[in-house]
């Protein structure tokens, strides 16, 4: 196995706030909760925790993240940004086009999905994860986590990703060959520093315009969120980054933390 090259990454990084510090684990937990724990000790903004393997990966809403040694990419990122809690939410959709731009630039047409997800025809192939610390109703803190399916091969998948595997993918999958993780990683930083900032001086309107035109608007989806379950056309993001989504009878819903999946893979989506 070739370990993950930081001094590649640092060398490759054109930013001047994400990854001047890089902390590189053989193993950990979850990269979010040992870069939350680095941010207690006083982490800089921008640092930046990869690891080879994380035992205990984390998703939205519980889920695991399949995080095998060697083949992928766990990392998260320090941000401080001065935003409210109920701006947070965005930053999910930041992360999700920073990963898709890397993914493009690797020459493979990505997808995002509301409101954490990329895909390429249609599969999962990387997921994001932000987790805040709020002190007197502003973010202290915001740990961006990302996981990409880079090298691992479709026998991987199904080994190792259980009900996930036939509504996942990998860039190698995808490619043909082999991805270099550490390019990979800073494209990603690249592209994730320019829309923090652009986020910041710009706000949330063009965010969600770029969002929305990379995304499936348009198309029928299965909801879940708590006890509710219910159908519809998947129509737009609001300003807070939530979906609506239209039904059937004309009313409409407004998704804040659930599920949303396009009819066409419900059953295999991870
Ligand atoms: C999802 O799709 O549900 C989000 C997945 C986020 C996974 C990444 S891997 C690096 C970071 N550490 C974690 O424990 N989770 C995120």
């Amino acid at each position: 196995m070739k370990p993950f090259d930081v001094a590649a990454l640092k060398r490759s990084l054109h930013t001047r706030l994400l990854g001047q510090v890089v902390e590189y684990q053989a193993e950990v937990d979850s990269t979010n909760v040992a870069l939350l724990r680095l941010s207690k000790e006083g982490a800089l903004e921008g640092t930046v925790m990869v690891a080879e393997a994380q035992t205990a990966g984390r998703g939205r809403i519980g889920k695991p993240w399949f995080s095998p040694p060697g083949v992928n990419l766990h990392l998260s990122v320090l941000l401080k940004p001065p935003i409210r809690l109920e701006e947070a939410r965005l930053f999910t959709l930041i992360g999700s086009l920073a990963v898709a731009d890397a993914v493009e630039a690797q020459g493979a047409k990505a997808q995002v999905k509301w409101p954490n997800d990329v895909l390429v025809a249609d599969k999962k192939i990387a997921g994001v994860l932000a987790e805040v610390q709020v002190r007197d109703g502003r973010v202290e803190h915001l740990i961006l986590g990302v996981g990409v399916n880079l090298n691992i091969d479709r026998a991987g998948i199904d080994r190792l990703f259980g009900d996930a595997a036939p509504g996942a993918t990998s860039l190698r999958e995808v490619l043909g060959r082999d991805v270099d993780r550490a390019a990979f990683a800073a494209l990603l930083l690249d592209s994730l520093e320019k829309r923090h900032f652009e986020f910041l001086a710009a706000g949330r309107r063009p965010l969600l315009k770029e969002w929305r035109s990379r995304s499936f608007l348009g198309r029928r989806v299965s909801v879940r969120e708590e006890d509710m379950h219910v159908e519809g056309v998947a129509i737009d993001l609001d300003e807070e980054g939530c979906q609506l989504v239209n039904l059937d009878d004309g009313s409409s819903v407004r998704v804040r933390e659930g599920e949303v999946v396009p009819l066409s893979q419900e059953r295999t989506e991870a």
